[in-house]
């Protein structure tokens, strides 16, 4: 059991945290002000080390000094200066990448001598904050350089640990993700790997696990039986910008869907985990993948929908066309928007659809999962003026509101029996104190105390890969035939209200 497990939070196991690609955003933006906020919360090992590793001509200096003017635009709250110059005070920087193989021999005499130093008892995590061309070629060179293996671990013993974290994307069909695994698992053991998604870090999406087992009222209901339909929606107001040249090569699914959106799937849809631990959550999660329903080419495209945004304006901006955005090529077919339905093939969900949709340049910035209850009879209201009754929506709102809200029917005050449908609403800042934090916290600290709940298990990768590889063949092959668009500021394409209308359903509001 872990010290989270039981109930205390301890700081992390004594390490050195080892950064690949130091010198870019994600390390700035996220890991740092992470790191910061961990140390704040006296969650960091007193014996702890921070080692950056980049191409960038920079010493150790230039490279704290870059991490301190990072904290000071990107930190997610007040900071206080000794608690930064703690943090800054054990990092160091090692010029060098995986095409330089003597670098991996002169990051290794660093870690030695940090070791000796800081007593941060051989324990390495290694964070993979790179482009994903790059995540192969770094495990293999930490492998050639003997900075990966952790024997008298692996031989039951409790020898220095050595993990990796991998970031997003994790491959980019189902070929590259088998690949990818097939080459950090030569270096790395399975439980060595922690496979990032950000989604697990944003304590709304940990909710769900506890909203469903953790209640005795949901799950009774939370089947074919009971349940109709499920929305989840991921809707962005921003347009692609200045990503455009990795957003092109992506789209819409690729970058949000077999990780973000699924991860909210397999949370909902999953069966229940006998142990609140990581092999027993992580099977479940990689089972109802696995349990997507297979499909054609033909039924992929008559399931989905996927569209382009055309410019216009959204708030004070000028959007232009998607096309027009710089670095998009100028006839892409990359969707900026998708909505797709999905079925799974296990007896709690036989018969009950899934419908997904993300999209950037919407009309509102929305998350949320949605659980369509079927509806009561109306028998019993015949002789009253009620004509239909409201519908029952259970909905975890996950950004930028975050709670849950219940969608009843009650009785308009009055003498003639009327009804309208009203809304329960818990928002977790009316009950709990959250810190402004990066969502990155949590994932580090579990990374560092050993506990994989929050991370991906390679075969989840994959059936992800799996149930999405059907749509992304068809749309290849169909090329621009079927590509709709939406004007940027609207609730998405009219092809996704016909998508969802064909089945009798209608999409929640984006609000
Ligand atoms: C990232 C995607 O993984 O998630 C972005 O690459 C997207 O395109 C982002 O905007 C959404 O994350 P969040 O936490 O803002 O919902």
């Amino acid at each position: 059991m872990t010290a989270k497990n039981d109930g205390r939070i301890v700081p992390a196991d004594p390490c050195c945290f080892v950064v690949f690609g130091a010198t870019g955003d994600l390390t700035h933006r996220l890991l740092v002000p992470a790191l910061y906020n961990l140390a704040a919360g006296k969650l960091l090992p007193e014996a702890f080390s921070i080692v950056g590793v980049g191409r960038g001509e920079h010493t150790t200096d230039s490279f704290r000094d870059g991490l301190r003017k990072g904290l000071e635009t990107f930190a997610t709250r007040k900071t206080e200066p000794e608690v930064i110059d703690r943090l800054l005070a054990c990092v160091s920087f090692v010029q060098g990448g995986p095409e330089e193989p003597g670098s991996f021999d002169r990051l290794r005499d660093k870690l030695e001598a940090i070791e000796e130093r800081r007593g941060t008892r051989g324990n390495r995590l290694f964070y993979l904050a790179t482009p994903p061309t790059a995540f192969a070629p770094i495990a293999r060179a930490l492998g050639e350089a003997g900075l990966a293996r952790q024997e008298e671990r692996a031989n039951g013993g409790d020898g220095p640990w050595r993990r990796l974290i991998v970031e997003k994307p994790f491959g980019t069909d189902l070929a590259s993700a088998q690949a990818l695994n097939r080459e950090l698992l030569a270096v790395f053991d399975e439980d060595q790997i922690f496979r990032i998604d950000h989604y697990l870090g944003k304590e709304t999406v940990q909710n769900i696990m506890v909203m469903r087992f953790a209640n005795g009222l949901f799950e009774p209901i939370w089947n074919r039986d009971h349940v109709d339909q499920v929305q989840i929606t991921v809707a962005e107001t921003l347009p692609v910008g200045r990503r455009g040249k990795f957003y092109d090569a992506t789209g819409a699914l690729r970058d949000m869907v077999p990780n973000h959106l699924f991860q909210l799937l397999s949370l909902i849809a999953m069966e229940p985990p006998s142990r609140f631990e990581s092999k027993s959550v992580r099977g479940e999660k990689a089972a109802v993948l696995d349990e997507i329903q297979a499909i054609g080419p033909e039924e992929a495209l008559k399931n989905s929908v996927r569209a382009q945004y055309l410019g216009g304006r959204i708030g004070e901006e000028d959007v232009p066309d998607y096309l027009a955005t710089p670095n998009v090529k100028p006839d892409s077919t990359t969707e900026t928007y998708v909505a797709m339905r999905l079925a799974i093939d296990n007896w709690r969900w036989a018969g009950v659809p899934f419908f997904l949709r993300t999209g950037k340049g919407l009309c509102a910035r929305s998350s949320e999962v949605a659980i369509k209850f079927k509806q009561a009879p109306l028998a019993m209201f015949r002789r009253t003026p009620v004509e239909h009754l409201a519908e029952n929506f259970l909905t975890v709102k996950i950004a930028p509101e975050e709670g849950i809200s219940l969608q009843f029917n009650a009785k308009v005050p009055g003498p003639t029996v009327n009804l309208d449908g009203v809304h329960m609403r818990f928002q977790y800042r009316d009950y709990f104190d959250i810190a402004p934090s990066t969502g990155y916290e949590t994932l580090i600290y579990d990374c560092m105390i050993g506990d994989a709940i929050l991370f991906q298990r390679a075969d989840a990768i994959e059936a992800a890969w799996r149930a999405v590889q059907p749509f992304l063949d068809a749309w290849k092959e169909a090329g621009a035939d079927g590509l709709a668009s939406y004007r940027v500021g609207s609730d998405g394409p009219e092809e996704a209200h016909r998508l969802i209308g064909d089945h009798g359903r209608r999409w929640r509001p984006i609000e």
